[in-house]
């Protein structure tokens, strides 16, 4: 049976070419790139390079591009290291009730410890606007975070528009980009971005390694101590072949961009004419036109989506329901809950379907038919 793997907001392969770019550094390049002599020169020089490349990418400096272990903790250092960093300026944060948790459970840590924190509704399609963040702002506000795109159902969000608005506030303007780097053209400053999340294995990139750029204007508290590494803002040997994986995996979805928005779209459109043509009745959530690429969320009316999945998975198909699993139930997803409220049957009967490196339309077809034959099945 071939298995066909559409989860790639979950995770994603590591590009070959990228594991070839990280092999040296894991033995022959072996030093650490604190110490002076030659072996950590050498490894030296990588990172910077690596840095380099990464802060040229986004329109940003070298100094303002931080290593981390990932997106939870580029979220985690945005939020607790401007909020403990800028207390005495104010303690209200304005965030969205759509956010990935790494985004809300850091939030709802720092309600616990004095700070406040307004959560904004979204409309159907998954989106806020400027103007809600606008009428949300305080002078004590000291802190906007908004996801460039949603993990579960794609939305993009007004990134610009709310970058402008914060221009003249206090407020930091953070933007949570793991799903959306790599597909959508970011540039910081033209965006007037101060903070920003992007995480490297969903770019194909290896697992454990993403960075946090705070603009150089910003006072960040760290959150780790020990050494000096990161300009004192991030402690801890840093990742060598992880850090170039993550260079390479940049460079890769930089060259790919416009091919891949492009196939990903048409993968969309292979997915709707299959289940249309098989007589399916399905609707897609989230923004049509304010979309990430790679993501296709799918509500079968009269469908569980635990049965869904399961006989999917039975197929060799494996797509997601976009909310977390514990203990193989399916929680409701916090983002559906806000589009539609905490009655509708599409917190219990949605897929999230995402395309990534791999993926070919013949496959795309293949398990589109599957999720059409199952649905038939279970809804008969
Ligand atoms: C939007 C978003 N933010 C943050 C994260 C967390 O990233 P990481 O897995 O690198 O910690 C994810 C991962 O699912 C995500 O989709």
């Amino acid at each position: 049976m071939e298995r066909i793997y559409l989860d790639h907001a979950a995770t994603s392969p590591l590009d070959e070419r990228v594991l070839e770019k990280m092999i040296p550094h894991f033995s022959g390049n072996f030093g650490n790139p604190s110490s002076i002599h030659s072996f950590g020169r050498e490894s030296r020089k990588w990172v910077d390079e690596a840095r380099a490349q990464i802060a040229a990418e986004i329109g940003a400096t070298e100094q303002e591009i931080i290593f981390t272990s990932g997106g939870t903790e580029a979220d985690n250092l945005a939020i607790m290291g401007t909020a403990l960093a800028r207390k005495d300026l104010g303690r209200h944060i304005i965030t969205t009730k759509i956010e990935h948790h790494a985004v809300l459970h850091t939030c709802e840590k720092l309600e616990e410890d004095g700070f406040e924190v307004t959560y904004l509704d979204v409309d159907q399609n998954g989106r806020v606007s400027a103007n809600q963040v606008k009428e949300a702002l305080r002078d004590d506000t000291i802190l906007v975070t908004v996801m460039y795109g949603n993990n579960e159902v794609g939305t993009v969000q007004p990134i610009d528009e709310i970058g402008e608005l914060l221009k003249e506030h206090q407020a930091y303007f953070h933007t949570d980009a793991v799903q959306a780097f790599g597909l959508l053209p970011i540039h910081v400053k033209n965006s007037h971005i101060d903070l920003l999340s992007v995480s490297g294995h969903k770019l194909n990139g290896p697992k454990g390694t993403g960075f946090l750029y705070a603009s150089k204007d910003v006072k960040l508290s760290p959150l780790l101590f020990g050494g000096e590494q990161e300009r004192k803002r991030r402690a801890g040997t840093e990742n060598v072949p992880g850090i170039v994986g993550l260079k390479e995996a940049i460079k890769l979805s930089s060259e790919e961009r416009d091919e891949k928005n492009e196939k990903y779209q048409s993968f969309k459109t292979i997915v709707a004419d299959t289940l249309e043509h098989a007589g399916v009745a399905f609707e897609i959530n989230g923004d049509k036109e304010h979309s990430l690429p790679h993501v296709l969320n799918l509500y079968f009316p009269g469908v569980s989506v635990e049965a869904l999945l399961v006989n999917l998975d039975m197929a060799g198909v494996a797509v997601s329901s976009g909310s977390a699993c514990t203990a193989g139930s399916v929680l409701p997803s916090h983002v559906l809950t806000a589009m539609f409220g905490d009655e509708s049957d599409r917190l219990t009967s949605s897929i999230r379907i995402s395309f990534g490196l791999g993926n070919t339309a013949e496959q795309v077809k293949t398990a589109a038919k599957h999720v059409a034959d199952v649905v038939k099945r279970l809804t008969q």
